[in-house]
């Protein structure tokens, strides 16, 4: 069959299940209707047919203090028991738990019987530390084996951990551990990217350093073997520890609110948000999603998630979804094109992997090597394919099924954010007409609405702001430490309902289409990035007076991050080097926050466009990023500065 790939804005292609794959469905019609019927009574269902509770919750939802929500909580449960004892004892422990491949080729596969025993080992070391149940645990790791079993460890003796992504910048790091006071740091000497060995036990000495002093102790794993400095009486190496601690531990009930992790994500303002989740509902809509949306059948699947732990879909879709559906998940430590360009494709192969989830970013870099590359492989194996972190274009949505999946397989478009813990809109795949480019319906038990800016349904298809309209299992519990701030990001603005960020619409089959963060987020990479946040780093470098931030559209990363500086007065002079002035300021953000954060352009700009109250008009900035005629000037304070910007762009 040959595919046209069209441009139209109007999809209208459908993909319908191959009746083959719609008669193995995991999920079928059922679902949907029992969560129609009593959408309570359904997750209390899935809580207890999907985990296993060391003492039964009679409470479903408490929802009596809004936005606080609380879920099956005078249950108990251990989390990690749930992703590993229970296997264990079902008889499972010599199914593999982790394939994993190191970027140079190395590889081990760690069955559920052999994690347990390490989670163990780990747990029993941090307890020996004098981590308690409670306490908080910054975990900034390369993607091995031990960045989960530290993971899985915290949560088995009821330690909160707070995986930072192994790519931010000391600075970073630093004001993490000092938001969350936390007393244990994980980490490794290094880790392998790009073919080589990045450290990251230097940036932890930096950060601790930099810290408040609540950090006893940093746990070190050895991996890259790089040279790394020792702080006596504070460090101490993994191997020498949790390798030679005992393998016995009983894990202990937890309530189901107990909380099991914080995960920082950028927002509005310059402060990065310490997302909470909690224990019981975490677990349930994590392992729901996992099984229904990726139709997972355990005893022969072989899953695969590119995510890192650093973000939320490696804590729900590369741990604890996968690890408490008792699946056997690959986890890969590199970088797609390392030391190949097919790297990823190889992998698949190797494992014979059947489900696999990836962002769009990857896919469009994958679609402009071209088709020769994945077609090098055998990628048979595969019988489901995810996407995840942006919207997905209609044409890498078809180019996903056809040249990765081979023409006939569902591709899931999955929307969900770090805040909502897990999946929220999704096609299931057995069931679903699939639409390219829509995130199509929400999950059973997951109310959705699109409204306009006072709260009110909006009943065309014209889109609006996409708000959950019932607590659900996974939701944040909250912001680390800012009651208040929870409130007013999310809930103040249209009181019951979830305030997500993202508009969206509904198109005539009532499929839902997102239209991308209606706020100062940008989305680069499948990332989240806070304009105010970089905006805040280059005003800090001594050249700049002042600094506007914006999301261009990105054909490759969905968006970049483009800035405009102004320079002080003193520091004038630099604007004569243009170039390199802008690569200082480029690498000046690399540095304060990290390579992700890392401006595609910095241009020098004798003014900013603002309105005559001062705002800056971040819409016209973003035409000029995105080489498009300026619009509407008529609100700004002086209408010729935009000419006066356009003029110095072009030099
Ligand atoms: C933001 C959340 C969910 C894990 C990765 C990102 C955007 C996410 C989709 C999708 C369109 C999407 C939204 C959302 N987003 N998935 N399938 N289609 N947009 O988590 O860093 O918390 O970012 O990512 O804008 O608000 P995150």
């Amino acid at each position: 069959m040959t595919v046209e790939i069209d441009h139209n804005l109007e999809e209208i292609r459908r993909f319908r299940p191959s009746p083959e794959f719609a008669a193995q469905s995991i999920a079928g019609p059922e679902l949907a209707e029992a969560a129609a019927a009593d959408r309570l009574g359904f997750w209390a269902d899935q809580a207890r047919e999907l985990l296993t509770w060391s003492k039964p919750f009679t409470k479903t939802l408490d929802w009596s203090n809004p936005p606080f929500a609380t879920w099956f909580e005078d249950g108990e449960l251990n989390v990690a028991a749930n992703c590993l004892d229970r296997h264990v004892e079902n008889g499972l422990g010599d199914r593999v738990a982790i394939h994993w491949e190191g970027e140079p080729g190395d590889s081990r596969a760690i069955t559920y019987a052999q994690l347990t025993d390490e989670v163990k080992r780990a747990a029993n070391t941090l307890e020996s530390l004098g981590v308690a149940d409670g306490d908080r645990v910054a975990i900034y790791m390369p993607l091995v084996p031990e960045a989960i079993v530290a993971m899985l460890a915290c949560a088995r003796i009821g330690a909160i951990h707070s995986v930072v992504f192994g790519g931010f910048s000391s600075d970073s790091l630093a004001s993490r551990i000092d938001d969350a006071q936390a007393k244990l740091v994980i980490t490794a000497d290094g880790g392998y990217r790009k073919g080589k060995v990045f450290p990251l036990k230097p940036t932890v000495d930096e950060a601790v350093a930099k810290t408040a002093g609540s950090v006893e102790h940093v746990l070190v794993v050895r991996r890259g073997e790089n040279e790394v400095g020792w702080v006596a009486d504070r460090d101490l190496w993994w191997h020498d520890s949790v390798a030679t601690a005992s393998n016995e531990h009983v894990a202990p009930a937890f309530g189901a609110e107990h909380p099991l992790f914080i995960l920082y994500t950028s927002g509005t303002t310059g402060k990065p948000k310490g997302i909470l989740h909690t224990s019981g509902g975490y677990l349930t809509q994590a392992a729901f999603t996992h099984k229904n949306v990726f139709d997972l059948h355990p005893e022969r699947d072989v899953y695969w998630s590119t995510a890192d732990v650093g973000w939320i879909t490696g804590h729900t879709y590369v741990v604890y979804g996968p690890l408490a559906n008792a699946a056997t998940t690959v986890v890969y430590e590199g970088t797609p094109d390392s030391p190949h360009p097919g790297r990823w494709w190889e992998i698949i192969e190797k494992y014979g992997v059947t489900i696999f989830y990836a962002a769009p970013t990857a896919i469009r870099s994958f679609m402009k090597q071209g088709r020769a590359i994945p077609q090098s492989f055998n990628l048979r194996s595969l019988r489901l394919l995810g996407s995840v972190g942006e919207p997905i274009n209609p044409e890498a949505w078809v180019w996903y099924r056809h040249v990765i999946g081979g023409g006939s397989i569902p591709v899931v478009d999955t929307w969900w954010q770090t805040e909502t813990g897990a999946i929220m809109i999704s096609a299931l795949p057995g069931i679903t007409d699939l639409k390219p480019g829509s995130a199509q319906t929400p999950i059973p038990g997951v109310s959705i609405d699109i409204v306009d800016d006072s709260g009110t349904p909006v009943d065309d298809t014209n889109g609006g702001l996409l708000v959950v309209t019932e607590p659900w299992p996974s939701m944040l519990r909250g912001i680390w430490g800012d009651p208040e701030r929870f409130k007013e990001t999310y809930w103040e603005k249209f009181g019951d309902k979830y305030f997500a960020g993202d508009g969206a619409r509904r198109d005539e089959d009532g499929d839902i289409w997102l239209l991308g963060r209606v706020d100062d987020v940008m989305n680069v990479s499948g990332h989240r990035l806070s304009t105010t946040e970089i905006e805040s780093s280059l005003v800090a470098h001594p050249y700049t007076a002042e600094a506007a931030v914006v999301g261009a559209a990105d054909e490759t990363t969905g968006q970049a991050v483009v800035a405009f500086v102004i320079l002080k007065e003193s520091q004038k002079a630099h604007a004569a080097d243009v170039a390199a002035t802008s690569e200082e300021l480029r690498a000046h953000v690399a540095r304060q926050i990290g390579a992700i954060a890392r401006p595609r352009q910095v241009f020098i700009v004798p003014e900013l466009p603002k309105t005559r109250s001062g705002k800056i008009m971040r819409r016209l900035l973003r035409d000029l990023a995105e080489g498009r005629q300026v619009g509407d000037t008529t609100t700004l304070a002086d209408t010729s500065i935009m000419e006066v910007i356009e003029a110095q762009l072009v030099k």
